[in-house]
């Protein structure tokens, strides 16, 4: 079997680049190790950047999003008891925070790939990379149905998240990384929501955030220890740190539901600096990862798709080769922006048992200076919005 652009991966990295590349008239293959109802299922990130939008717009892919996504000014930082609100909107000239979930994107993006009569297999094993250094590299896989296939391609892209396999056949990288010395505790619960925006919550027994998902159904994470099992959390625990972590002088409340849904996930940097090996791509969370709190990390992964995808676009169209030599160094100008703002908000927001009483003051009095002026405002604001694409 043969396509242009071997995918590995239906991640937002995998189902974005299949769909640019489409537009573009290039051919792709879909790989994915899970099932359909697995990707659809798994509940991950929540928000995505202003140009993010766009592009599901400019896709044809916007249409559920407008619908039932939340649209929102901007966000609330809460600290000592007292709310600021950051006006996004008229901080940025007009651009907006999206909550519209990771796996509703997901669900879009596959159905649109469908319809399109695009190649995408869920279920798949034992996929294998060869021959990345030719101009006819190989990938090797069993079907869900147990049948060996060879897929033949022009380029591979690996977009199999941060435990794929695809980042091994970079060959000459170096990896970066950073520990937190923390995790977030993340629920669904059934209520209706108790503020128009987000809340970014600091507090000294630690980080909370009111996210939302629907009019009947509310995200909320608290800051927990980086290998803190759910079961430590029963629903009385949750709701007590969530009481005492948002609450403010004026009273505001925040309201319970049924809890029907816990997890948690550790908090890490991690950028691998190169990007290509011959004709193999990586992108997405198997490149670089962020922590949450910069609600950065699906974005990032939908740029460097982007990238890929224009690189792709001038070989097809003109033969030439640099558009695809430069994506290691495209990419990376933004991921260390994104890996700059996650870091700076995840200590700026986090308590760390680590930190000294001098860092404390500093980042108390970096608070202060977000709410107290324009400029540092500004700064949040556009890179919690998105930086412009290159
Ligand atoms: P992924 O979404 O990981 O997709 C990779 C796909 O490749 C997967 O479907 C996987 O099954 C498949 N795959 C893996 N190995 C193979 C293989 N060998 N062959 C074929 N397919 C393979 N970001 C935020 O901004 N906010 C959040 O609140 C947030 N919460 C998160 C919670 C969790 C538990 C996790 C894991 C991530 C979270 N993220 C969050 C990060 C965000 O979800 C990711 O950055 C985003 O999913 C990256 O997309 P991706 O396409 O690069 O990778
Ligand atoms: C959500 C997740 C984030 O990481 C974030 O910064 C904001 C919101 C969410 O899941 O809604």
């Amino acid at each position: 079997r043969r396509t242009q652009v071997g995918i590995i991966g239906a991640g937002p990295a995998g189902l974005f680049l299949a769909h640019l590349l489409h537009r573009q008239g290039i051919k792709s293959v879909i790989l994915e190790t899970r099932t359909r109802e697995e990707v659809e299922g798994t509940i991950r990130a929540g928000v995505l950047e202003q140009w993010t939008v766009d592009l599901m717009q400019d896709l044809g892919l916007g249409e559920r999003m407008r619908r039932e996504g939340h649209f929102h000014r901007g966000i609330t930082l809460r600290f000592a008891g007292e709310s600021h609100h950051l006006d996004f909107e008229d901080l940025t000239g007009g651009k907006r925070v999206t909550v519209y979930p990771q796996h509703e994107v997901l669900k879009d993006l596959v159905a649109a790939r469908l319809a399109d009569g695009g190649e995408l297999h869920f279920g798949v094993r034992d996929v294998g990379l060869h021959d990345l250094t030719t101009d006819r590299p190989r990938l090797t896989y069993t079907t869900r149905d147990g049948e060996p296939q060879v897929l033949h391609c022009d380029f591979i892209a690996g977009v199999d998240g941060s435990q794929g396999l695809s980042r091994q056949s970079i060959e000459g990288r170096t990896e970066y990384g950073h520990l937190y010395p923390f995790g977030w505790l993340g629920i669904l619960v059934e209520a209706p929501p108790s503020h128009h925006e987000l809340i970014y919550a600091r507090h000294e027994r630690g980080f909370a955030l009111l996210s939302t998902r629907s009019p009947e159904i509310q995200r909320l994470y608290i800051q927990c220890g980086p290998t803190d099992d759910v079961a430590e959390y029963p629903d009385e625990r949750i709701w007590s740190e969530l009481h005492r972590r948002l609450e403010t002088v004026d009273g505001w409340t925040l309201t319970e539901g049924r809890i029907f849904q816990k997890g948690v996930i550790g908090m890490r940097s991690f950028v691998c600096d190169r990007m290509q090996h011959g004709r193999l791509f990586i992108a997405g969370d198997a490149a670089h990862i962020v922590p949450p709190t910069g609600a950065k990390g699906l974005n990032l992964a939908v740029a460097d798709a982007v990238y890929l995808s224009r690189g792709l676009d001038c070989f097809y169209r003109t033969g030439r080769q640099d558009g695809l030599d430069r994506y290691t160094e495209t990419c990376l100008r933004r991921i260390w922006k994104a890996e700059r703002f996650s870091w700076y908000m995840t200590t700026l927001l986090h308590t760390n048992p680590a930190e000294s009483p001098f860092e404390h003051r500093i980042r108390l009095a970096d608070l202060d200076y977000v709410v107290h002026s324009r400029a540092a405002a500004t700064a949040l604001a556009e890179n919690y919005v998105g930086l412009p694409l290159d």
